[in-house]
């Protein structure tokens, strides 16, 4: 990797600023996934057991009002935290002004500090979103706090604000090093391998409601894929623009002439669902059935039907790469997730191949069946994962410094 890493840092008796991403599902202090926080630990266990300070920074959900505080505070992480440390966690409740200042010149080497979410510097100020609009000089200020910088928020590597680009700009302009943590190293070797030198035969696996958030991963993608697979609400709008009657599918009738263009551009690798299972609504409940290429008038394709998973699983054998981002169908609901189960399976299984995994709702398949360890990389970022898939410099990436 061109980009210093935490391994390249001397940390000993030094105050590291470390970003990390935080921002996990949580309802009434409970955290539903602490998948990103255990992401997290290989960068904070490096530096503590290397003699430095731990002072992390992250966000967890959007700040609107007050009332956004009070279930978007970091306390609840910050225990969490220490359970799976097995150490002490300082929770500092602000995360400006003395009481932080002080309880961070209070750590000894080997300490962790969370400060409290970062965008609680989004509102109640002169300059409006601090941190998500990146004040200067609030990047300028938490930089002050330490004496290097790690970013290892991955999934917030899209977001250009004051924890990860405002922070990294001042440090850099005070001649301190910027560094990324383990976990955005790792996600920059799979995501980035798998796009810039993606061994063959690669096939790309796409899903999910809308065609408009995936335009910029196909158009990416389909120069460097051997096949692209669409299943989900998406592959609707490319069967309609082959001119098949969809029923009542999830459909963008402005992205017909675009489907149209990605599907001549592809040249035959998009491969397209050719049955469905239709329901007479959007309900677990629903009648259903199994119908091939037309969707009869009143019914919506829910999930791929058997015969599309039978050819799916055949494109998919002998893959040597595959990245896979969006459920083949509704798969929220249970009588509609078999054909995103079954992709799951299938890549679980695949002899030899890189297999990598982003997006939320195939990351909870692959949860669901339990298939993680069988895959290559699942990756933590969301937006940040597509947006990598799509070719675009994240600033979070770019704002660290080269070795
Ligand atoms: C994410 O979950 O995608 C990241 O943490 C970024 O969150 P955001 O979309 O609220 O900026």
């Amino acid at each position: 990797m061109t980009k210093l890493t935490v391994s390249d840092l001397d940390v000993k008796d030094k105050k590291v600023l470390i970003r990390v991403d935080f921002n996990v599902p949580i309802k009434n202090g409970v955290i539903g996934d602490d998948n990103r926080i255990v992401a997290a630990l290989p960068t904070i266990k490096y530096i503590v057991s290397h003699g430095g300070k731990a002072i992390l920074l992250s966000h967890l959900g959007r700040i609107k009002s007050e009332e956004d505080k009070k279930e978007l505070t970091l306390k609840p992480i910050a225990e969490r935290l220490s359970e799976l440390l097995k150490q002490k966690v300082t929770f500092v409740p602000t995360n400006e002004g003395t009481e932080l200042e002080t309880a961070i010149s209070k750590m000894s080497d080997g300490d962790v500090l969370l400060m409290e979410n970062t965008r609680f510097q989004d509102i109640d100020n002169d300059f409006g979103k601090r941190e998500s609009k990146n004040d200067p000089k609030l990047g300028e200020y938490w930089a002050s706090l330490g004496d290097l910088y790690v970013n290892d928020a991955f999934g917030t590597a899209h977001r250009n604000h004051a924890s990860n680009v405002g922070i990294a700009t001042a440090m850099k302009k005070n001649g301190k090093k910027v560094a990324a943590g383990f976990l955005i190293e790792k996600e920059i070797k799979f995501l980035g391998n798998a796009i810039a030198n993606p061994v063959h035969p690669f096939v790309t696996i796409l899903g999910g409601a809308k065609v408009s958030d995936k335009i910029g991963v196909i158009t990416n993608l389909i120069p460097k894929s051997d096949h692209i697979l669409i299943g989900g609400g998406m592959a609707y709008t490319f069967l309609a623009a082959q001119g098949y009657s969809i029923g009542k599918s999830l459909f963008e009738a402005d992205k017909v002439d675009l489907a149209k263009k990605l599907l001549k551009e592809a040249d035959g690798k998009i491969v397209l669902p050719v049955d469905h299972v239709a329901a007479d609504s959007f309900s677990n409940d629903a009648k259903r059935e199994i119908v091939s290429d037309n969707i009869p008038d009143g019914e919506m394709g829910l999930d791929i039907g058997p015969k599309t998973i039978e050819l799916f699983k055949k494109t998919l054998q002998g893959a040597k790469t595959v990245v896979w981002n969006g459920p083949m169908g509704a798969f929220e609901m249970s009588n509609f997730a078999e054909g995103t189960l079954e992709i799951g399976r299938t890549l679980a299984d695949l002899p030899d191949a890189t297999t990598i995994v982003g997006g939320g709702d195939s990351t909870a398949a692959v949860k669901k069946l339990g298939i993680a360890p069988k895959l290559t990389h699942i990756s933590t970022g969301g937006g940040a994962s597509l947006e990598y898939l799509e070719g675009k410099t994240l600033p979070g990436i770019a704002c660290i410094s080269d070795k």
